[in-house]
């Protein structure tokens, strides 16, 4: 028994990145994370103070849009130890000014790379820092959440088309930077994840044609996520899961 704690806790990660925290699915990611493994350090990041913190939560802020601002955020977060587990949260669909387009004609060159920009840049070059900081002696894992609506093959709809463009370019980075680090940290796994839809200001314009049973909770989806993350080995690596488990399709 004492044998099985001992090898529990030395497989459990210690040392946890989640940037985004503020959104509604990283802020519950970031809280379940804290309570699940209390010895572990939570090192979150995002453009404002989370509301809350546990004791095991190391909160900095953090701006996006500065390469600089996200290479410190990773020397931060490995300054102690290498990383077991990264959380990429971040993403958008719409804002004030912006809806996803219904048909070719709403196209706007300018939002297409706003898009771009949130949802498949910023998590490549947070990548391009975080990857290097992660564990090499166990095994590790780098999510990103990304949307069924990425799926190229699961397309029947249409619509979208910057958001669903931007997250197929998400699993394509993820893809390609499992292939990459395979090489060098066989340990490491490298996922995108559809969290369901979830309650929070991403969907709320779409909430309405949503069956009452299919919308989740922030904390429902994180806890699925998190089961999801704790199952993954490394044949996963450069896959893209649904927040049940199920493998998607590129
Ligand atoms: N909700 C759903 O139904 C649903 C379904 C499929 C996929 N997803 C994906 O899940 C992820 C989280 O979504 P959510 O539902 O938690 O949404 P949310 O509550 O609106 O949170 C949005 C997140 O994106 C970041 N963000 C917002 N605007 C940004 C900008 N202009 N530049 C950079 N980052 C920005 C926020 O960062 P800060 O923390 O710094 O504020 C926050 O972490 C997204 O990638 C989304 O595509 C959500």
């Amino acid at each position: 028994m004492e044998q099985t704690t001992i090898s529990y806790k030395s497989m459990a990660p210690q040392n946890i990145a989640v940037i985004g925290c503020s959104g509604a699915i990283g802020s519950a990611l970031m809280h379940q994370l804290a309570a699940i493994h209390p010895d572990a350090t939570i090192y979150t990041f995002s453009r404002s103070d989370p509301k809350e913190y546990s004791e095991n939560i190391i909160h900095t802020k953090i701006k996006y849009e500065s390469e600089i601002s996200i290479e410190s955020a990773a020397m931060k977060a490995s300054e102690y130890l290498p990383l077991d587990m990264v959380i990429v949260a971040t993403g958008i669909l719409h804002d004030e000014v912006l809806m996803p387009e219904k048909s070719l004609k709403d196209l706007s060159a300018e939002k297409f790379i706003h898009l771009f920009s949130v949802n498949s840049v910023l998590p490549a070059i947070i990548a391009k820092h975080f990857v290097p900081r992660m564990n090499k002696k166990k095994r590790s894992v780098f999510a990103a959440l990304s949307a069924r609506v990425g799926s190229i093959s699961d397309n029947e709809m249409g619509g979208w088309y910057s958001y669903r463009a931007s997250k197929s370019a998400l699993n394509m980075i993820i893809k390609n930077v499992a292939i990459e680090t395979a090489r060098k940290n066989k340990q490491a796994i490298f996922v995108g994840l559809h969290p369901g839809t979830v309650t929070s200001y991403l969907s709320e314009p779409f909430q309405s044609n949503v069956p009452k049973e299919k919308l989740f909770t922030p904390e429902f989806s994180a806890k699925k996520l998190i089961e999801v993350l704790e199952k993954l080995t490394s044949r996963d690596s450069g896959k893209f899961f649904a927040w049940d488990g199920e493998e998607i399709e590129p």
